[in-house]
């Protein structure tokens, strides 16, 4: 089989950095882009003990900076067949303190890194001469409402919409586009969260961790891996006719 080359956002850490090693195990290539650069730069090195992988400093919200780093991946790389648009930031705000620099930050990541992604990686796969595969990241959040997350979830709704339009946009093309919905996964941004509930309960950060997992039908938080191995379905070839999903990694939270 032919090398594959995917592009992952947010590969610094948490899912996207799960993804990256996963897609590398599976014998991607892969450019793993972030807006923390030394932290990309350490997941490559990471990576490369198993694979090819570099990686590139972007800040998704910025549309030339996301073109910029597209066409950096098929000069360095040589190819494009995935574009995994997985960075995000995920506040918890009471909707009535939402203020217009957060709704414009959460917004210009969540969903702006969302369509500059589909846009470049379409402009990428048309100039190599054929299709791929994009695959955003929405969020159980992006199914139903959740305390204090009015202005995540709005973004993580907004994703599938898009996720869903662009499918049917992009399908003449040979450009299929899913989303991965994970539930509550052990990742940094997590912690913080775990942290934030525990601290307003006078208790500790497990606590925090804990309550999340009240509402999982198998009981469990999700590790980073159960999300990437899920997303590797859907930049796999078994997913071939599948388009404008959200696949649901919950462990039972949403049915
Ligand atoms: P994380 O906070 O642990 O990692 C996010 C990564 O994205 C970091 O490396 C950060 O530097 C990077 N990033 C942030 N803003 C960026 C920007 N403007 N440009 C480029 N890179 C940027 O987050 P986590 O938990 O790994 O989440 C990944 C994705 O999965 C996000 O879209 C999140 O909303 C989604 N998700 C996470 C869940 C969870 O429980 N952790 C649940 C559902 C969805």
């Amino acid at each position: 089989m032919a090398k594959k080359v995917a592009f992952v956002t947010g590969a610094a850490q948490g899912i996207g950095k799960a993804i990256a090693q996963r897609l590398v195990h599976d014998g991607f290539a892969v450019a793993v882009a972030d807006f923390n650069l030394e932290g990309a730069q350490q997941t490559a090195t990471e990576l490369k003990q198993n694979g090819q992988a570099i990686a590139i400093k972007v800040d998704v919200s910025k549309r030339d900076q996301v073109f910029a780093a597209i066409d950096k991946t098929v000069t360095e790389l040589g190819d494009l067949n995935v574009v995994v648009n997985n960075a995000g930031v995920g506040p918890t705000t009471p909707i009535d303190t939402i203020t217009p620099e957060q709704f414009e930050k959460v917004y210009s990541i969540n969903v702006g890194g969302v369509y500059w992604g589909i846009q470049a990686a379409k402009k990428a796969f048309q100039k190599l001469g054929h299709g791929g595969k994009i695959i955003n990241a929405s969020s159980q959040a992006g199914h139903v409402g959740n305390p204090n997350l009015a202005l995540y979830s709005g973004t993580k709704f907004a994703v599938r919409g898009v996720t869903q339009t662009a499918a049917r946009d992009l399908a003449p093309l040979g450009i299929t586009v899913n989303a991965y919905c994970p539930g509550i996964v052990k990742t940094p941004m997590m912690m913080d969260i775990a942290h934030q509930v525990g601290q307003e309960a006078g208790k500790d950060d497990e606590w925090g961790m804990q309550q999340f997992s009240q509402n999982i039908a198998l009981g469990r938080l999700s590790e980073p891996e159960d999300v990437a191995a899920c997303v590797a379905y859907l930049a796999g070839p078994d997913s071939n006719y599948m388009t404008g999903q959200a696949l649901l990694i919950d462990g039972g939270m949403v049915f």
